[in-house]
C-alpha cells in the first residue's frame, strides 16, 4: 500500500505507466465504478436510482458532502445556489473582450479562473468557510457564464437570472429566453437536462477530475483548480467526444446512411478515426450511463421532434457495433456522450455547447474531489516521475561550430 508506494519511489524505482491504467493516486469515499460489470455508485447510490429519483442539486450535495441532505439541508443548499447566480457586473465585460465566434469552452474556464479575482478570500484553500461559500459560487454561476457565452457568441443580451428559478431552469431561460418574451421553461426538458447532468456529476479519477486534484494538490485555490479541469475536459479524447458524435452521424447521415466506408476506416485506423460516444477506459462493459441516456433520448427526440433519422442511424451502429469482432475483441461499448449529443441538439442546443453542458455537469464531482483531497492528510504535492530517454551527458557546441 502507501509504505511500500514511497518506500519504492523514494529510493530511485520508478514504474512507468503512461495514461496512469494501472496507477493510483489517492484513495477516494466519493465514487465506485465497476468497469467490467458496468456499475457506477456516487456515494455508494447506484447512479440508475439517482438519475430517477434525485435531482443535480441533491446529488451535488451528496458528491459534496458524503450524504443525502435532509429537507432543512437541502432547502438551504438550493436557496444559497440560488441566490447566487449573478455574475459581478465587470465580470461582464469579459465577453466583450473574446472573438465573437468564440468557442463557449475556453470562455468558461477563462471566466472560472477570473472569478479568483473577484473573491480573493477564496485563495486560503483551507479556510473552509470560504471553501464552502466558493463552491457554492461556482454552482450557481457556472451555468450563468455558460449561457452568456453563448449569448454572446449569437450577438444576443444577456438576461439577469431568475432567483425563483431552479438551477435548470434558470440556465435554461438563460441561454433560450430573451429580454422581450416571457420564456417558458418546458418542464419535461428541464427534468431531462438535470437527469443528464446528474450522469455526468462524477466519474472518479478521470482525466479533468484528475487535473482538478492535480493542480489543487499545489494548493492552488478551487476557482483555479476547477478552470484548469474544465481545460481537460475540453479534449476531443474526452468532454468533446459528445460534439464528436455528433458530426461523425452527420457526416454518416449526409452519405445517405452508409456507415460502410465509415466503419471501414476505424477499423483500419486511419488517424484520428474512431467510433466517437465508443469505448472507455474503464468500462469493458455496457457504460451504465448510456444505458439510462439510450433509454431516455427515443421519448425526448419524439416530443421535441427532429432528430429521428440521427437517432435510428445511431442505434443502427450501436447494434452493428455489439456485434462486429473488432468492436467485441477490444471490449468497446457505447460510452455516457454516445446519445447525449442527439438530445442535446433536439433540445436546441448548437454543438458548441454540448461540452460545456458536460461541464455544468461535472462540476459537483470536480469540487467534491478538491474538496477530498485538501482534506486529505496523505495528500502530497502532485509529482510523477518519468523514464528519461534523452542523450547522456554532452558537450556544449559553440554556435560556430554547427
Ligand atoms: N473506435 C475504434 N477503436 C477504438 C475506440 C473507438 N472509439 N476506442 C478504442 N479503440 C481501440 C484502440 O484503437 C485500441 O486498439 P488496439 O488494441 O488494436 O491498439 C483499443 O481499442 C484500446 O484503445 P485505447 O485507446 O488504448 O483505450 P484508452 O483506454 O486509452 O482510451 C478512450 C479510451 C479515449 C475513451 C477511447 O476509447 C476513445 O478514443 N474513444 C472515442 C472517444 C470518446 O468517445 N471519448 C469519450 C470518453 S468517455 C468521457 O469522457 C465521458
Amino acid at each position: 500500500g502507501v509504505a511500500l508506494g514511497k518506500m519504492l519511489g523514494e529510493t530511485g524505482l520508478v514504474t512507468l505507466d503512461p495514461g496512469f491504467v494501472n496507477t493510483g493516486a489517492c484513495r477516494s469515499d466519493i465514487t465506485y465504478i465497476d468497469g467490467d460489470a458496468g456499475i457506477l455508485r456516487y456515494r455508494g447510490y447506484p447512479i440508475e436510482e439517482l438519475a430517477k429519483n434525485s435531482t443535480f442539486v441533491e446529488t451535488s450535495y451528496l458528491l459534496m458532502y458524503g450524504e443525502l441532505p435532509n429537507a432543512e439541508q437541502l432547502g438551504n443548499f438550493t436557496e444559497q445556489i440560488q441566490r447566487h447566480t449573478m455574475l459581478h457586473e465587470d465580470l461582464k465585460k469579459f465577453f466583450d473582450g473574446f472573438p465573437k465566434d468564440a468557442h463557449p469552452m475556453p470562455v468558461l474556464s477563462s471566466a472560472v479562473s477570473a472569478l479568483s479575482t473577484f473573491y480573493q478570500s477564496s485563495l486560503d484553500p483551507f479556510d473552509e468557510p470560504n471553501v464552502d461559500l466558493s463552491s457554492v459560487r461556482l454552482l450557481a454561476k457556472v451555468p450563468t457564464i455558460a449561457a452568456y457565452a453563448y449569448k454572446n457568441s449569437i450577438g444576443q443580451p444577456f438576461l439577469y437570472p431568475d432567483n425563483n428559478l431552479g438551477l435548470v431552469e434558470n440556465f435554461l431561460r438563460l441561454t433560450f429566453g430573451l429580454p422581450a418574451e416571457q420564456y417558458e421553461v418546458d418542464p419535461d426538458i428541464a427534468k431531462a437536462l438535470d437527469m443528464l447532468l446528474i450522469l455526468h456529476a462524477d466519474h472518479e479519477q478521470n482525466c479533468s477530475t484528475s487535473t482538478v486534484r492535480m493542480v489543487g494538490s499545489a494548493q492552488a485555490n478551487l476557482f483555479a483548480s476547477i478552470s484548469a479541469g474544465i481545460n481537460a475536459l475540453f479534449g476531443p479524447l474526452h468532454g468533446g467526444a459528445n460534439a464528436a458524435v455528433l458530426s461523425m452521424l452527420e457526416g454518416i447521415r449526409d452519405n445517405e446512411g452508409n456507415a460502410d466506408e465509415f466503419v471501414r476506416k476505424v477499423k483500419n485506423k486511419e488517424p484520428g478515426v474512431r467510433l466517437m460516444g465508443f469505448g472507455h477506459r474503464v468500462y469493458k462493459n455496457y457504460d451504465p450511463r448510456a444505458a439510462i441516456v439510450r433509454d431516455t433520448a427515443r421519448g425526448i427526440i419524439d416530443k421535441l421532434g427532429g432528430g429521428d433519422e440521427m437517432l435510428d442511424i445511431a442505434m443502427r451502429l450501436e447494434e452493428f457495433a455489439l456485434e462486429d469482432d473488432y468492436f467485441v475483441e477490444r471490449k468497446l461499448y457505447p460510452n455516457v456522450d454516445f446519445y447525449t449529443g442527439l438530445i442535446y441538439q433536439a433540445m436546441g442546443f448548437p454543438t458548441e455547447m454540448f461540452t460545456v453542458l458536460f461541464a455544468i455537469g461535472r462540476l459537483p464531482g470536480w469540487i467534491a474531489h478538491w474538496r477530498e483531497m485538501i482534506d486529505d492528510p496523505d495528500t502530497r504535492i502532485g509529482r510523477p516521475r518519468q523514464v528519461y530517454t534523452g542523450p547522456t551527458q554532452r558537450e556544449y557546441v559553440s554556435l560556430d561550430q554547427r
